[in-house]
Order: structure tokens, then sequence, then C-alpha cells
């Protein structure tokens, strides 16, 4: 049994920047963690390894599509599924021992183990209690199912089991066309799987500018892949090696089914706090199964803070990351701070989306007059000779102030660009600040500033 001032449930990236930040502020700190390695959901089944499989497989698209435009001749790269594997995987390991070698170098103790909190200031790890001053719950989240979908990660998967197919299946149904669904969907599709997307809606990611929303699903039905919008799906059959999915066209109610080898279940995620004793301790919980915190991230228990996808907010580990860093700095006594309003969100296909601050769906909701700078990369001469001319980067200001309130970008790059109206967003910047920014020539982020030339006088290259 140890004394710690800080003892951080869950090593993902909102509890080990927490950990780190907490130990670089001087506070004893101890991470719990039941995997065998660190990093949680992100590092070891989701954003990193997704992201290696996205890379390896764009170069194939690139092959495939653009080598020979470029005057580079021959045969296409052939598919050694087991050895991307390998790759995804040693991506995987090196991030996942970095994160170890960062706790060794800020002195955090790694209690290996789930852990439970028995009353405040206690964590229990196996049969050893921990004394910690400060607890902070980052547990994350797991996959959402639906009622009637039985996942055995085989054939019916989440993202976990996605990740690690024993092969390329021919034909992949996507239950959702959010985030997970198109990534991965992305992903078999430039394998050769047919792709089949069922979504709920009647448009793609849910939430996102209408406009990119549009284009976004224009551009990957020319990758390849399908669509089926406005259809709840009601359950899924298997036998030993396939999949029937049922699903009703929500216009009319109409029931149909459709076949797949392989069934990805990508509608939601919800926290994961169980076996934690959050009940007992009488932890505040919304009606989602959130942690409730207050506007320090601490819940109504004292001692007992909570951040990332157990809490309330986008399930996003960036905003866990940050959550993480502001919690550490109010435990020590320092002023913690995160804004909602800006929080990047971005989707790592090809084009990328990215997105911040409000919609035009949103402005007109709150009847707030804005204004809208666009830029097609048409107009961009990198993107011409990269063959990623696809997309646009779109800037709105308040109509009045010409002050930025969000941005909306497909394209590629795009989940890079967009920080630096992130920037300028949390200096309060006007899309006339953008504009008359030197941009280096030739950059993707041209697009950017004619975007904000598009705010006021117009653009150049359009
Ligand atoms: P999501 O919330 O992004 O999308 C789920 C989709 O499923 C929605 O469009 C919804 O309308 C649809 N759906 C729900 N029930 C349905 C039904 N019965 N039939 C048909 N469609 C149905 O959730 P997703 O993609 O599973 O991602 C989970 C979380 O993980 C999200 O919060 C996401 O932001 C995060 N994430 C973020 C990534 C990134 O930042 N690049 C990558 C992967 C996940």
């Amino acid at each position: 049994m140890a004394s710690y001032d800080v003892i951080v449930i869950g090593s993902g990236p909102g509890g080990y920047v927490a950990a780190i930040r907490c130990a670089q502020l001087g506070l004893k700190t101890a991470c719990v963690e039941g995997r065998d390695t660190l990093g949680g959901t992100c590092l070891n089944v989701g954003c990193i390894p997704s992201k290696a499989l996205l890379h390896a497989t764009h170069m194939l698209h690139e092959a495939e599509h653009n080598f020979a435009a470029m005057g580079l001749k021959g045969k296409s790269p052939s598919v050694d599924w087991k050895q991307m594997l390998t790759y995804k995987q040693d991506t995987i390991d090196t991030n996942t021992k970095g994160i170890e070698f960062l706790f060794k170098k800020n002195k955090i103790d790694w209690l290996r183990g789930w852990g439970s909190i028995p009353e405040a200031g206690r964590v229990k790890v196996g049969d050893e209690t921990h004394d910690a001053k400060n607890i902070i719950i980052a547990t994350g989240s797991q996959s959402s199912s639906l009622p009637g979908i039985e996942i055995d990660e085989k054939i019916v998967v989440t993202s976990t089991g996605a990740l690690e197919l024993g092969k390329v299946p021919k034909k992949l149904v996507v239950i959702g066309a959010g985030v997970i669904g198109l990534e991965l969907g992305s992903v078999y599709a430039r394998l050769g799987a047919e792709v089949q997307v069922i979504e709920f809606l009647d448009a793609i990611t849910p939430g996102m500018d209408g406009e990119v929303q549009k284009t976004f699903q224009k551009l990957l039905t020319k990758q390849g892949l399908k669509f089926t919008l406005g259809a709840a799906v009601q359950g899924v059959e298997t036998s030993k090696t396939k999949a029937t999915v049922t699903y009703k066209l929500r216009k009319d109610d109409s029931e149909h089914t459709m076949d797949a080898d392989v069934v990805l279940v990508a509608t939601g995620r919800k926290p994961y706090t169980d076996g934690l004793g959050l009940e007992a301790l009488g932890v505040e919980m919304t009606d989602r199964g959130q942690i409730r915190t207050d506007s320090h991230w601490q819940t109504n228990v004292k001692g007992i803070y909570a951040i990332g996808d157990a809490i309330t907010g986008p399930m996003l580990a960036h905003k866990a990351e940050d959550e993480g860093m502001a919690t550490a700095e109010v435990i020590a006594g320092r002023h913690g701070h995160v804004n909602y309003g800006v929080i990047p969100g971005v989707i790592y296909t090809h084009p990328e989306v990215a997105s911040v601050g409000k919609t035009e769906e949103e402005l007109k909701t709150e009847g707030v007059s804005y204004k809208v700078g666009k830029f097609s990369f048409m107009g961009n001469g990198r993107a011409k000779a990269n063959f990623a001319a696809d997309g646009f980067v779109k800037i709105i200001v308040d109509k009045a102030s010409d002050r930025i309130l969000g941005a909306h970008i497909i394209g590629p790059m795009a989940g890079d660009l967009i920080h630096e109206i992130c920037v300028a967003m949390e200096f309060g910047a006007a899309a006339q600040d953008l504009a008359l920014t030197c941009h280096a020539h030739p950059t993707y982020s041209e697009a950017v500033r004619e975007a904000a030339l598009a705010c006021g006088d117009g653009p150049i290259h359009m």
C-alpha cells in the first residue's frame, strides 16, 4: 500500500496526460491500468491502429489510381494483409511503449490491474488498497451496440474486431455513417471489399456542416462506398460465416435485408464505468450514464474528479487530454481551463474532414447573422499537383464583426489545416487577421487564407 497525491484510473489519452501533468506539477502520482499496455482505447484499439490502416490503404489507393499519371509505371502493390496487421501492431507498440517511457521519466507508478474506489481517498487495485488525496476517473468508453445484435468480434464486430479481421471480407456492411463507420469503411473499400453503409438519419456524419456532408458522401461514393440512408437497423442474424442485416426504411416502414461477410456495428460509444463502485459512493450520473462533474471536473464527491469519454461532451481523445491537463492544474491549485467552443473534430478518411466551432445550421437556429467565405481546393496549386483538389475550406464569420465563429474543411490534410483556425479562434481573431497573414506558397494552407479572403473582398485564385 502506498500513498499518493493523485491516482488516475485509466491510462488512455485523458488519463495518461492527466498523470504526466500532475507529476510535472510536483504531485506524487500513480496511474491504474488493467490492460497489458498503456494508452487505452485510443492507442491500443482506436485512433492509432486505425490511422496505420488508413495510411497503408491510402498508399495503395495512390499506387492504384495516381502513380501511372505521375509517370510511375509498373504493377501496383498487392496486399499482404498479415504484414499490414504487423505494421499496425508495430505502430501500436511504439506508441504504448512511448507512454511507458514517459511514465518512468516523470516517476509515475503504473498500478497494474483494474481499479475501484472503495471509499473517497482510496483506490483498490487487485488485493492492494492505496491512499489518494485526489482521484481522477479516466476510464473512457466502450462500443454501444443495438438491441437484437450480438457482437462476436468475428462476423459481427465493433471497431476493435474490425481492426484485426482474419481476412479482408468480400462484403462489409457498416451500421452507422459516423466517424468509425466511415474511417473503417474506407479502409476496407480501398482493400477491395464491397462496403455498404446503413445509416438511420438522412445524411452521413450527423451534426457536421450540411455542405460538407453532401460533398463527403459524393466523394466516398466515388471511392466505391454505397449508402442506404434513412434506414433503421432492426437486427442481425448470423450463421457460421455470414450475416444478414435487417433494416426498415423510415420513409415507408418497409423491411429489407442485406447479406454480409462481416458487419461492423458503429452506432456510437457509451461511458465505461463498470466496477468502479460509483453507485455505492453516491457519485451522481447523468441519465445517459455519464459521470456528472462541475466546471472543475470534480464529481459531487470531494476529491473525486472525472474526465474524457466518461463525462459529458464529445468523445474525442484530444478533448480528454485537455480535460486531463486542466484537472491536474486544478488539483495543483492552479487555473485549469478548457474552451469547449474550440475543440476540432477530424475524420481521417481521404480526403480528410475537419471542423471547429459553429455550423451554418447551428447559427441559423441561434438567429446569428453570419457570412461565409469558401474556397475550393481546385484553386490551390499544391492540391492540383498532388491529385488532391477535391473539397473546400469554409469559414463562417459574424456578419458585423468578421470574428470567426466556425470553420469546416474537406480536403487534403484538413485535420492539420483546421488548427490555424483554432488558434485564430482562441485569440478571438477576425477572418481578416487570417487573410492578412502571409501563407507560404505552395501549401494547402493557402486555401485557408483564400477562404478568409472570401469573407472579405474575395479570394484571389477563384
Ligand atoms: P457516431 O455517433 O459518430 O455515429 C453513429 C451513427 O450510427 C450515427 O450516424 C447514427 O445515426 C447511426 N445509427 C444509430 N443507430 C442506428 C441504427 N439503428 N441503424 C442505422 N444507423 C444507426 O459513432 P461512432 O462512429 O460509433 O463513433 C463513436 C465515438 O468515437 C464518436 O463519439 C466519435 O467521435 C469517436 N471517434 C472519433 C474518431 C475521430 O476523431 N477521428 C475516430 C473514431 C471514433
